[in-house]
């Protein structure tokens, strides 16, 4: 081994321990809504809300050691979230092509994607009427294989009706898609009170993006109504369950505009609990992670199928490769800002 390679590891070996030391544990407390964050995957790791009763529950599912965190739990997913068909894209003549994480296609950024590294914090507040967070990334040109230097921020701030998240990326010298979502799996039942089944979910969503086997998008936009995705009306998840192969895992195209606006609302009976998510951006995947098979999360519960739900905000899958869906091109000089805001709120 020559010494430039041997500093070379050494300097890896130093920087690694160096960030594994770095991971904190960031709270969050307004009123009874409490919520735990790390810097790895800018994550959410736990969140606390009342029910009908006034007991609190976490219901978000995790894992008891930040180290065991993956599969994107709680994070942010980036730089460009969701699945882009055959690890490649061309942009402006020039053709990139990308990591490959799932058979031959790049999915939620890529092997190592946003959710798997360290962020910086930026600014913590955990005092007075809007308590926040800032996590930061510099993602350098040719990351996973994406053209140019992205700064990208994401900012956790309790508000009065829930979390508000706000996630923003810069592109510094060539433009690049993005795509960033927080995925993290919902139970609102409390992350250990069983599958998501009997959850009435109602998504403003007329449209959906339909896909192969593989999951990527025909290209085609489809109206749900008369089929098991519709959900325009509040539905029990189970009630068409038997007719979707492994679970839902589809893009819904939101209906109501550029604006932020309502995509999906949950009920949990038992608790009464309801969550309403918001956002300003085209699409939100719906996913009842069938995968999930013997975790041992947080407090030893042990994750079977559909323990949890996620409500991915987002532009729509592969958009890249796709010239009529909204496009996810970031220019320099252009700043993306994905908003989104969990109202939380009770009913019998
Ligand atoms: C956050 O973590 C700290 C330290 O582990 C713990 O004392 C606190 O109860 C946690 N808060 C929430 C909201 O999970
Ligand atoms: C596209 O590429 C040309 C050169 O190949 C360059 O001059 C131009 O600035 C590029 N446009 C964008 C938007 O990057």
């Amino acid at each position: 081994m020559s010494k430039t390679c041997m500093l070379f590891c050494f300097t890896i070996v130093l920087f690694c321990s160096k960030t594994n030391a770095h991971f904190g544990i960031y709270e969050l407390k307004r009123g009874d809504i409490s919520v735990n964050l790390t810097n790895k995957g800018a994550t959410i790791i736990s969140l606390f809300v009342p029910d009908k009763n006034g007991k609190l529950a976490d219901v978000v599912l995790g894992f008891d050691s930040i180290e065991h965190y993956m599969r994107y739990f709680g994070a942010i997913v980036g730089r460009v979230a969701n699945r882009i068909d055959g690890a490649q894209f061309t942009l402006n003549g020039t053709h990139y092509k990308l990591a490959c994480n799932e058979g031959r296609n790049t999915v939620h950024g890529g092997p190592k994607g946003f959710s798997d590294v360290v962020w910086k914090v930026k600014n913590y507040n955990n005092k007075g009427d809007s308590p926040c967070i800032t996590f930061t990334y510099h993602s350098c040109d040719g990351d996973q294989g994406f053209p140019g230097d992205l700064d990208v921020s994401v900012t956790y701030t309790l508000v009065e009706q829930g979390l508000s998240v706000t996630m923003e990326a810069e592109a510094l010298n060539k433009p690049t898609p993005v795509n960033l979502v927080q995925h993290t799996y919902w139970n609102l039942g409390g992350h250990n009170s069983g599958d998501i089944l009997s959850n009435e979910v109602q998504i403003f969503g007329s449209n959906i993006t339909p896909i192969k086997s593989d999951k990527i998008p025909t290209g085609e936009i489809t109206c749900v109504q008369g089929t098991p995705y519709d959900f325009l009306k509040p539905t029990i998840i189970a009630a068409n369950f038997a007719d979707i192969p492994s679970g839902y895992d589809i893009n819904y195209v939101l209906d109501g505009g550029d604006g932020l606006k309502t995509a999906a609302i949950v009920h949990e009976m038992r608790s009464g609990r309801v969550m309403e998510v918001l956002t300003n951006q085209p699409g939100m995947q719906f996913f009842t992670a069938d995968f999930i098979k013997d975790f041992v999360g947080k407090g030893g519960f042990v994750y079977q199928p559909n323990a949890g739900l996620c409500l991915e905000t987002q532009g729509f899958p592969d958009a890249v490769n796709h010239p009529n869906f909204p496009s996810q091109i970031v220019f320099p000089g252009n700043k993306y800002v994905h908003r989104m805001l969990y109202k939380f709120s009770t009913k019998c």
